[in-house]
């Protein structure tokens, strides 16, 4: 079919996690397989997806302006079906649709599968549609199509979370942890190899806990084990990991298995035990530095990124110390930083002992400036190593550059053969910023390619 011909769908997200990334391509390939052709210009579109994130701040504030932007669109085009889906969605549910009577669409965490029928629903009966139900039936998603085969894909492993951090929404909007069958995942894992992909992300809100539940049991090192037997496996990463399910057999396989990349982020949240008591994160400062030093010991390149919460109700300066320090002693490779912000139904919102915003900021910032610095230092030691870069594309800064990224996940840019991209390169690294690398390839090394 032309694609002028087909229904246009304009898929949006509010800044999310990963998962979220996943469920957006998810419900893309689902439409793709009703005919409708994916659109970058809003006015074009005959359906109009916002993916929503809760985590943190005000996130249904942002969806009420946006969706007050597409009023005029629905008046000129009153066929146009406009629909929230994920985080959001699901936390406010039908209250969307009282508050945005334009809104045809409401569709929760585990509706995704069913975007097609809801949005058919909708087409056929003008009526305004939600569907919040939590249901633990996890579908496989469709196959990959062919022409838009990536270099790298998510795969979700497990959806859910059980952990119930006390200031944390996920367990609320993504539902109890449900892991997938080990047959279900490596056949998704296989059928992405077919079509040309280099590197898996394997996908879950805590993916080390993988396999509670499933009969027969199953570890995650195991599934690590079986998926990186496929051929075809370039790299094969996972996020996000708990500390506390970070076993040894898990250390031993980031240590030995061949395509697994020698990366964990390894959330920390706060260096102080009695903010950790508190987050309900199941560790202490001593319990986490342990499991820091076992993965460095087996495995000593591994680089290590986390996430940390900055100004949690009752933090105090020294607690807050405590952190720097923590930063410190581990020089991460990388940090994701956040000020604390209330989220509903969460146990944490209920605290009385707040911590001032301006605190928070001058906390976070000075965090920041810290793994800055250490960023800067570590990535400028590898100034002179020859690096592993799987070449994703023509870097944005000048259509000479590449770029790409090493095992470690640190970005690399270098100039090369167009050629080069959807494969591996290992160029010096000759510079270092705080987020990316200069590489430069070896003379000999760019003449035998161009000779290939
Ligand atoms: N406030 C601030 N940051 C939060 N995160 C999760 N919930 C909150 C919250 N209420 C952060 C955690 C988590 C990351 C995905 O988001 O650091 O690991
Ligand atoms: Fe949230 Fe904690 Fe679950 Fe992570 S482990 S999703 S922070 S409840």
């Amino acid at each position: 079919m032309q694609d002028r011909n087909r229904q246009k769908l304009f898929l949006v997200e509010t800044f999310g996690c990963q998962m979220n990334e996943y469920d957006s391509d998810r419900m893309l390939r689902l439409m793709e397989s009703q005919g409708y052709v994916e659109t970058r210009d809003i006015e074009q579109a005959d359906l109009i997806i916002l993916n929503t994130c809760t985590i943190r701040d005000k996130a249904e504030q942002k969806i009420y302006s946006f969706l007050g932007r597409l009023q005029p669109l629905k008046k000129n085009k009153p066929e146009l079906i406009i629909g929230v889906a994920g985080c959001v969605a699901q936390q406010v549910g039908k209250k969307l649709l009282r508050r945005a009577p334009y809104l045809d669409l409401v569709l929760g965490t585990h509706g995704v599968q069913r975007l097609p029928e809801l949005v058919a629903e909708v087409a056929s009966t003008g009526r305004q549609v939600c569907y919040t139900e939590f249901d633990y039936n996890l579908t496989p998603p469709p196959p990959l199509a062919v022409e838009k085969a990536p270099l790298k894909a998510f795969l979700t492993i497990m959806q859910g979370c059980d952990n119930f951090c006390t200031y944390c929404v996920v367990p609320y909007v993504r539902g109890r942890e449900i892991s997938r069958p080990p047959l279900d995942i490596l056949n998704e894992a296989r059928d992405m190899l077919d079509h040309g992909v280099k590197e898996i992300t394997l996908l879950g809100q805590n993916v080390n806990s993988y396999g509670r539940g499933l009969e027969p049991a199953v570890t995650f090192a195991e599934l690590i084990y079986r998926v990186a037997e496929l051929p075809g496996l370039e790299r094969l990463r996972f996020t996000t990991s708990h500390p506390k399910d970070m076993s040894a057999e898990l250390i031993r396989a980031i240590a030995e298995v061949g395509p697994l990349c020698e990366h964990v982020h390894l959330p920390v949240q706060a260096g102080s035990s009695r903010i950790l008591k508190a987050m309900r994160r199941v560790y202490d400062r001593d319990q986490y530095l342990a499991k820091v030093d076992a993965l460095r010991a087996a495995c000593p390149d591994v680089a290590l990124t986390t996430d940390i919460i900055v100004g949690f109700p009752g933090e105090t300066e020294e607690d807050f110390e405590q952190t720097m320090d923590l930063v410190r002693r581990v020089r991460y490779d990388g940090m994701f930083s956040f000020m604390y912000s209330d989220r509903p139904m969460t146990k944490a919102s209920r605290l009385t002992n707040k911590i001032d915003a301006k605190v928070k900021e001058r906390r976070l910032y000075e965090l920041q400036d810290l793994q800055k610095e250490i960023t800067v230092a570590k990535n400028r030691e590898m100034i002179g190593r020859r690096v592993e870069v799987l070449v994703e594309g023509v870097s944005k800064r000048g259509s000479s550059q590449l770029t790409g990224r090493t095992r470690s996940n640190k970005v690399v840019n270098f100039t090369g053969p167009e050629s080069l991209v959807g494969g591996l390169a290992c160029p010096e690294i000759i510079d270092a910023w705080p987020n990316s690398l200069l590489g430069e390839l070896a003379e000999d090394s760019v003449s035998a390619m161009a000779g290939a």
